[in-house]
């Protein structure tokens, strides 16, 4: 029996394959249905492009939002230290299922160089069908987590959710480790909603993603709240630029709920292009002071300097 699942896994990479962020607590393990446990599934994995907000918004255009992780599975985010996910283009090739036997040091599950790298000089896309979206690590856009204090997740939004973590030149290899702010709150009893971004910078459609977590902050005494999140503004990596403080996910490319422009040509991406800085995020908790929210915003450059 078990030498039949090499074949199911060959059916689902090849050009569908994209990235997504797996690790207990997501929704969608094993795929949308809970009544028909899938350890082949890529359905967190696809892109999100042009849909109107009501079908992007936390993957619902695949019911995501409607399959909740398994036996109350919860991703545990220590304040003030770190977490580990697993990107990949399946579950097949993470260590959520068959034993991890098909888990790599790459998303694909493949072998590649060290320096993978696109054809040419400079390079071009790596050709893997867009999957990685990126000509080599320099040029991969970076990947953040955001996270609404709601255990009813019908109560997140775009203002409650703020983007916390930021693993620059990521999607890479298939570990990947983020920051935790060491300000975070503890979540209420149900727990948080966490999301994973991503969106690439060229080589392939210009996308995005948005994968759904159920989430709860450990080893916090923090009673300080999150600020309302900003719609993060292009600044071009210019820090007295940037918008400082708790910031939106981005959303782009979709036929409604854009909250982001760009300059022509550009793409926005979890990094200093838009303000995120690598790692935790700062200055996310600007209304446990209405005054150091004020100053903050007043004096941008003090901000970026703490
Ligand atoms: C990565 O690819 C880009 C785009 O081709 C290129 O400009 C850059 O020099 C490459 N970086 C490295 C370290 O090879
Ligand atoms: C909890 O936080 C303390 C200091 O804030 C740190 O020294 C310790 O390593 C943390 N423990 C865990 C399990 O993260």
């Amino acid at each position: 029996m078990f030498w039949s699942i090499p074949v199911a896994l060959a059916l689902a990479s090849g050009a569908s394959a994209h990235t997504s962020a797996f690790v207990k607590g997501m929704y969608c393990e094993g795929g949308p249905d809970p009544n028909n446990y899938n350890a082949n599934s890529n359905t967190p994995v696809n892109p999100l492009w042009d849909l109107p907000f009501e079908k992007w918004w936390m993957q619902a255009d695949r019911g995501c939002d409607k399959a909740p992780p398994p036996n109350g599975a919860s991703l545990a985010l220590p304040a003030g230290g770190k977490f580990t996910v697993e990107l990949a283009h399946n579950q097949a090739q993470t260590t959520l299922s068959y034993n991890g036997q098909y888990a790599g040091e790459w998303p694909d599950g493949q072998n590649h160089p060290e320096d993978w790298h696109g054809p040419g000089s400079p390079p071009d896309c790596i050709q893997d069908d867009g999957a990685m979206h990126t000509n080599n690590q320099t040029m991969a856009a970076g990947t953040a987590w955001a996270i609404s204090y709601n255990s009813d997740i019908s109560k997140v939004t775009m203002d409650n959710l703020v983007v916390f973590s930021v693993l620059e030149h990521t999607p890479w290899k298939r570990i990947a480790t983020y920051d935790v702010p060491k300000d975070l709150p503890a979540c209420p009893a149900g727990g948080c909603y966490c999301a994973w971004l991503w969106v690439p910078t060229g080589c392939g459609q210009p996308n995005m993603y948005m994968s759904n977590f159920r989430c709860h902050v450990t080893n916090t005494t923090s009673t300080k709240k999150l600020a309302p999140a900003q719609p993060p503004t292009w600044c071009g990596g210019d820090s007295s630029k940037c918008l400082p403080g708790a910031k939106q996910m981005i959303a782009w490319n979709q036929a409604t709920g854009n909250n982001v422009q760009v300059p022509n040509g550009a793409s926005p991406g979890y990094n200093i292009n838009m303000g995120f800085a690598p790692g935790y995020q700062i200055l996310l908790f600007g209304l446990f002071s209405i005054l150091e929210f004020f100053v903050c915003n007043e004096a941008i450059n003090l901000c970026h300097v703490k």
